[in-house]
């Protein structure tokens, strides 16, 4: 049993997470629009991430008998001017995405909802993760810079990346959980 205003909520940050797979399988596709097919690799396999995270928060809402109430998602990001561009919006993505993370934090510990906050905590540990990997590729491409063989080396090594959540979401996350 989860109060109105976090129901409200968690649909905010379903949708939230929906528009984080948009963005970046939006830049997927731009990437593989440039030639960089291993960075294309990496951020499908993001998209996966953003849908799990937001399957995940679909099943808790309902489990909770909230009701899930999809609304529009919003445009992705688009003109990029570089890889360097692309993943420092990653980042700042990751950092608007840590801070809705933990505005539903406080709402469950300011409502005493002990549920979702165990539920949260997941999110909050996701978060630190995302962040951390993002960081290290944009440190990496700005020691690059404009070095081509070195560009290409990390798009190589960036598309050996392969998505490890569940994508089949059709018998419940958790049944996917089992087979992926
Ligand atoms: Fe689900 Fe990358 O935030």
């Amino acid at each position: 049993m989860i109060s109105e205003k976090m129901k409200k909520a968690l649909n905010r940050q379903i949708n939230l997470e929906m528009h984080s797979a948009y963005i970046y399988m939006g830049m997927s596709a731009h990437c593989a629009n440039i030639a960089l097919k291993g960075c294309a690799v990496w951020f499908m396999a993001q998209y996966h991430e953003e849908m799990f995270h937001a399957m995940k928060q679909y099943e808790y809402l309902q489990s909770q008998g909230g009701e899930v109430v999809l609304s529009a998602v919003e445009e992705p990001l688009s003109g990029f001017t570089s890889l360097l561009d692309i993943f420092e919006k990653t980042l700042e993505h990751e950092q608007f995405m840590t801070k809705n993370v933990n505005g539903l934090m406080d709402l469950a510990i300011e409502e005493k909802d002990h549920a979702t906050q165990i539920f949260m905590q997941w999110y909050v540990t996701e978060q630190v993760e995302e962040e951390d990997t993002v960081n290290e590729i944009v440190a990496k491409l700005k020691l690059i810079g404009d070095d081509k063989n070195a560009l290409l080396t990390i798009d190589k090594e960036l598309g050996s990346r392969t998505a490890t959540v569940p994508t089949d979401f059709s018998q419940g996350v958790e049944a996917a959980a089992k087979v992926a």
